[in-house]
């Protein structure tokens, strides 16, 4: 019988006291292939120094996909918007309340739970040698406005059911297992994605402009924060920021929100980079004035010129040089928005990406110049041309990579290794420790919008690979 075998079909209980009844060295000259002591589970070599003996020799994970598809469903109710939507922004009651949800499940996981003051919060299984570095897995739970319950949120309920699983297989950690939910990974409030992540791999330039951040009604970073329980005496954020070598790695589980494994009917995605994303704000103003009285020869439309850059911000996307550029504006306001009167701003929100830093920056460049003869055609200024984020590339760490190929290896699902273009909290994650990701199949790609969705196999070989890379990792 093989050890993947093993690993997907329960054995008999007595089978696994007989096996924990021998000390790990006697191991070493057990023919039996499905004898695994911890070490050889994890694989990696046997600490020869070490003598503590785990009873856990093996281990075979069931995954409560019911109680996990329930959560799933539970935390979609917390959202501004009707099911099958998804709204949750930070900080509002909504988000609040979905925290609570979250800190509740690990606390019944038996997690110890903490928070920090821009509201990561933290979930932690001591390991049984807890002065070691943890390892972290972990996600975000905010959701853009008519979004799906799947971003994120498998990230964050799968890695409390991938513990759950752990424990219920008797595995005991050596390293500390740490959950992560992020703070506001989608910047629909505050215009910055990551935030979470960001100030915990230590970006002073946001810790100190968020003191002066505001949202779309003029409410502040800080005053939002306190509204929802954070921050309270505190406007340093820069405590917030963790040393680098916090985590000995970071794991993350999330839908594809891309198409290819479903298409091609593989269950696990490997990532190996994520994309470099950049967003920029764009503003065009004119004259406007009366739709009827000012004549076409006569105006200097801002609106037109906004037209003209976003047709222009397709074509350098498209003729980058390279198939992973992209290039989107996702936000355009006309103001003042009357039908009967002419645009006299135009406001877009530019989001470029590449993995490619040099290819994403030469089509940046290109928007600049096109941003600049599109005004000066028009007779309209370009009053703002403002780069909120320019972000580097991340590139997952081998020795993560290895330990997913080897989770999903030993329990025989399919793999590819595959690039995100979506970015993730890991993006972040990725600058202060070993980083890696797991991606499960969605439905057409979907990801953004309601349909979006993951079905319970999905979901459940997700979660055992990303508990048996967190055993894998916990024990190195
Ligand atoms: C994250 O949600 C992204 O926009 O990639
Ligand atoms: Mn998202
Ligand atoms: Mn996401």
């Amino acid at each position: 019988m093989s050890w993947k075998f093993f690993v997907s079909h329960s054995l008999p209980l007595f089978f696994l006291f007989f096996f924990y009844s021998f000390p790990l060295i006697s191991t070493k000259h057990n023919d039996d292939p499905t004898f695994k002591t911890m070490h050889d589970f994890s694989g990696y070599p046997v600490d020869e120094s070490s003598h503590t003996f785990t009873p856990s020799n093996s281990i075979s994970l069931s995954v409560d996909i019911q109680a996990l598809q329930k959560q799933i469903d539970e935390l979609s109710t917390f959202s501004d918007t009707p099911a099958p939507s998804v709204t949750r922004i930070l900080y509002t009651e909504n988000d609040v309340l979905a925290r609570r949800y979250v800190k509740n499940l690990m606390g019944l996981a038996g997690l110890s739970v903490t928070e920090d003051v821009v509201g990561n919060i933290f979930g932690r299984w001591d390991g049984y040698e807890p002065k070691l570095t943890a390892v972290a897995t972990g996600s975000h739970i905010d959701a853009i406005p008519y979004s799906g319950k799947y971003d994120g949120v498998v990230g964050v309920l799968g890695a409390i059911e991938a513990i759950n699983a752990l424990k219920r297989s008797g595995f005991k950690p050596k390293r500390s297992l740490e959950i992560i939910l992020f703070t506001s990974e989608e910047p629909t409030r505050f215009g910055i994605s990551c935030l979470g992540s960001r100030l915990l791999a230590g970006s002073e330039a946001l810790a100190e402009a968020l003191k002066a951040t505001v949202d779309g009604q003029n409410i502040s970073f800080l005053e939002a924060a306190r509204s929802a329980g954070y921050a309270r005496d505190e406007d340093d954020l820069s405590r917030v920021f963790l040393k680098n070598d916090s985590y000995s790695a970071f794991v993350e589980l999330h839908i594809e929100q891309a198409p290819i494994l479903e298409e091609e009917g593989i269950s696990i995605g490997v990532v190996t980079n994520i994309a470099a994303p950049a967003s920029i704000k764009v503003d065009f103003e004119g004259n406007g004035g009366h739709a009827g009285g000012v004549l076409m020869p006569d105006r200097n439309d801002a609106g037109l010129a906004a037209a003209e850059l976003m047709l222009a911000i397709e074509k350098h996307a498209t003729e980058s040089g390279s198939l992973d550029t992209v290039g989107t504006v996702g936000i355009l306001e006309l103001y003042p928005g009357a039908i009967n009167s002419i645009p006299s701003k135009a406001h877009l929100e530019i989001d470029v990406r590449d993995i490619e830093e040099s290819f994403r920056n030469a089509v940046i460049n290109k928007i600049h110049k096109a941003a600049k003869s599109i005004a000066k055609k028009r007779k309209v200024t370009l009053s703002e041309f403002k780069i909120i984020n320019q972000d580097p590339p991340a590139h997952s760490n081998g020795s993560v990579i290895k330990a997913v190929v080897d989770a999903s290896d030993e329990l025989n699902l399919t793999y590819k290794y595959m690039i995100s273009r979506a970015y993730h909290d890991s993006l972040f994650m990725a600058r202060i420790a070993p980083m890696g990701m797991i991606f499960i199949p969605c439905y057409k790609g979907y990801s953004h919008k309601p349909e979006e969705y993951a079905s319970p196999q999905d979901l459940e070989n997700g979660v055992k690979v990303l508990a048996l890379t967190l055993a894998k990792l916990s024990l190195r």
